[in-house]
């Protein structure tokens, strides 16, 4: 499990849903407007849309702006979301042949949200709590993922839990960065600091992100790619983390990049590979 921090600037669109009784039919009930609104400090002012109906299907009838082979993607954030904007600019700049269509957070003011209403990236508040009455429940977020045609789902330093249905609706299809070399150093409790202070307790010598495939606990799911960085005499957790996080950016993009050009490739076993995309018959 994860979090972490950043900003940035664009023109955007936000999306908020309110809760609605009836989850089935929460698309009719969204609503756009064109309200000018100034972003962060960083951002240039945004174009603030609350979607109406006509609005949200046409978004959704034109794939939003991306092409139509491009694969629709999910991301889900609760801090800074510096993850998150290396995939979102590796998709613009067509190395992700993908488009992020929604980015769901817990934490409606992280900067990861932050970051896509200034980049014109609907926002949806998820799960609803006291401190995010706004958002929404399981059934609803499954109904605007499928309305947004989402292909693929982001785990990119979310701290909930994914309900099962949830995790059930994307077999094979939904991906979590975690900043230790797993099995190592996860599961409930690890997340932030806590992992890379575990680390340098432990005496380890090196350390590294892993992406894996989700399912329905923390951080067990199937290894799809690891990077390694060693952890030197004197680190502190800040400059460990700081060291696998540059890896993090890397290694993410890799990975998603291959999951949108279907070049994983489910070993017998069960393990997940990714085919080189310069030699099909070499594997990263
Ligand atoms: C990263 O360290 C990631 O491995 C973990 O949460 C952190 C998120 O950082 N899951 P950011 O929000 O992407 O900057």
């Amino acid at each position: 499990m994860e979090a972490a921090a950043v900003a940035s600037s664009g023109t955007g669109l936000r999306c908020s849903l309110n809760p609605v009784p009836n989850p089935h039919k929460i698309s009719a009930r969204v609503r756009f407007t064109t309200t000018r609104q100034s972003c962060a400090a960083t951002c240039r002012p945004l174009l603030l849309l609350r979607p109406t109906a006509s609005a949200y299907s046409a978004a959704i009838d034109s794939g939003a702006g991306c092409s139509g082979v491009s694969k629709r993607l999910a991301v889900f954030v609760s801090g800074g979301g510096s993850n998150f904007r290396s995939v979102h600019e590796a998709a613009l700049g067509g190395k992700v042949n993908g488009h992020v269509a929604v980015l769901v957070t817990d934490k409606p003011g992280c900067g990861g949200a932050d970051y896509a209403r200034c980049n014109g990236v609907p926002v949806v508040v998820f799960p609803k709590s006291k401190s995010a009455p706004e958002g929404v429940s399981t059934d609803q977020l499954l109904n605007v993922l499928r309305d947004l045609k989402v292909d693929f789902v982001l785990l990119a330093g979310y701290l909930k839990l994914i309900p099962g249905e949830l995790v059930q609706a994307y077999p094979r299809s939904m991906l979590n960065i975690h900043p230790s070399l797993l099995p190592a150093f996860g599961g409930k409790g690890y997340y932030g600091s806590k992992v890379h202070k575990a680390v340098i307790a432990s005496g380890a010598r090196y350390s590294g992100p892993t992406v894996h495939f989700v399912d329905m606990q923390f951080d067990t799911g199937r290894t799809l790619a690891q990077r390694v960085v060693p952890v030197l005499a004197n680190d502190t957790p800040e400059q460990l983390a700081a060291r696998v996080l540059h890896e993090e950016h890397q290694v993410y993009v890799e990975a998603v990049a291959a999951l949108c050009d279907d070049r994983i490739v489910w070993r017998e076993d069960g393990v997940p590979l990714i085919r080189s995309q310069a030699n099909p018959n070499e594997y990263m």
